[in-house]
């Protein structure tokens, strides 16, 4: 313990806040890591379905994609990832390279966008529920703390303006930037044109930077879906009229919707800046994408259908890898975290590792994400022991 202490003491103050950040995402990650499911090495272990992944396209992957690229983002590398943003975003005013900046991870894009736009005391608001990882990326050696506002009742998908301003009467003091996931995780759901303009122009009224976080902006599959197909916040005609561009950042990355967590290479876009890869090349840009929207469509299809047989409520979505599975109608009034975190650690016991709505920041009790673009044998699996699970605590 003496011996703790003293260890503790030679790390800095900013390590030590950051050691102390809560952030249940990684609490729960950490727990699961060790002993998931490997079909060869650890068969009894737990299946991943609580980490957003892809696995549709592992076997289309090629060694030759995985080369190195120059790490300061060449002009090439740059000017194919202007070209890939605006084949497939539709910027109103096309991407050079200059617009262009490399990062490793959509996450350290976001941290580097803080470094630049706040000081250290300021504040950065997100649209909540949002990705857990966010307390770390945005506060890490930064200074700065998030507070999330939620502009919607719950799991909806709507931006209703008022109660984005009684959030801000919250948080107003040294608030600089604002926080947007669009696709949204963990909804799997897009916003309209109209709720964009709502919070550019939320922004614009108190001078906050917007960062627009995009990385599963290509993994939008349903068409007939309910929802809103995704447009880009560079898509969005005269936005001028709504907000200085100056003030509007995007963040783009590989882990999504070019199924490469483990790469390490984003983007940013000034007034947008973005980070990639340099072996993007047309394979990756068309072939790629277009089939593993094909193969996430066919993925939530059989998943949603199959959760419908065994009853289970979910929030239909149009964006992969994930599903947000709604379990309070089958606990009403009893539903509360204590007995959502109960079922989630439950589940890893049993053998599937699942997200809890709270480590989303999710306001309500109740709300699990599953990621189902994996081998459909897994994930019948897996949704099989969550719902075994689930009804042993009725
Ligand atoms: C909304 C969002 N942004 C950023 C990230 C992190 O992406 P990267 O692996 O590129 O750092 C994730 C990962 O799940 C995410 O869901």
């Amino acid at each position: 313990m003496a011996e703790n202490r003293s260890q503790q003491n030679k790390i800095s103050q900013r390590a030590r806040a950051n050691l102390e950040t809560p952030v249940p995402l990684r609490v729960n990650l950490i727990r699961a890591l060790p002993n998931l499911y490997h079909p060869l090495h650890n068969p009894t272990g737990a299946i991943n379905m609580g980490l957003a992944h892809n696995d549709l396209m592992q076997n289309d992957l090629m060694e030759k994609d995985l080369e190195y690229g120059d790490p300061h983002g060449s002009r090439m590398l740059r000017g194919l990832v202007a070209e890939l943003m605006n084949r497939h975003f539709h910027p109103v005013v096309p991407l050079h390279f200059r617009n262009i900046t490399v990062v490793p991870g959509a996450g350290a894009a976001v941290w580097q966008l803080i470094q630049s736009l706040a000081d250290p005391g300021d504040v950065a608001l997100v649209i909540g529920p949002y990705y857990g990882n966010f307390d770390l990326d945005v506060c890490v050696s930064t200074g700065v703390t998030l507070a999330p506002i939620y502009p919607h009742a719950s799991m909806e998908a709507g931006v209703d303006e008022t109660l984005l301003e009684s959030d801000w009467t919250k948080h107003k003091t040294n608030a600089k930037v604002l926080l947007v996931t669009n696709p949204r995780n963990p909804h799997g759901c897009c916003y309209s044109i109209q709720d964009m303009i709502r919070i550019l122009m939320f922004a614009s009224k108190h001078s906050l930077h917007v960062i627009f976080d995009e990385v599963y902006g290509l993994s939008t599959f349903d068409s007939a879906s309910p929802f809103e197909p995704f447009t880009s916040v560079l898509h969005l005609p005269d936005i001028e009229q709504y907000i200085d561009p100056q003030l509007v950042h995007v963040v783009y990355g590989m882990s999504k919707d070019f199924c490469m967590n483990g790469l390490r290479l984003a983007s940013v876009t000034l007034s947008s800046m973005f980070g990639y890869m340099s072996t993007v090349n047309d394979r990756l840009a068309y072939w790629f994408v277009t089939t593993n929207q094909q193969r996430l469509s066919k993925a939530y299809q059989q998943t949603s259908s199959y959760l419908q047989q065994l009853g289970l409520d979910f929030l239909p979505s149009g964006v992969g890898p994930f599903i947000v599975v709604d379990i309070r109608r089958l606990f009403e009034e009893k539903m509360t975290f204590a007995l959502e975190n109960a079922i989630g650690e439950a589940a890893l016991v049993n053998g599937v590792f699942v997200a809890q709505g709270y480590v989303f920041h999710v306001l309500e009790p109740g709300f699990f994400r599953l990621t189902y673009s994996l081998e459909w044998d897994s994930v019948k699996k897996g949704i099989d022991i969550f719902d075994q699970t689930i009804k042993s605590f009725l």
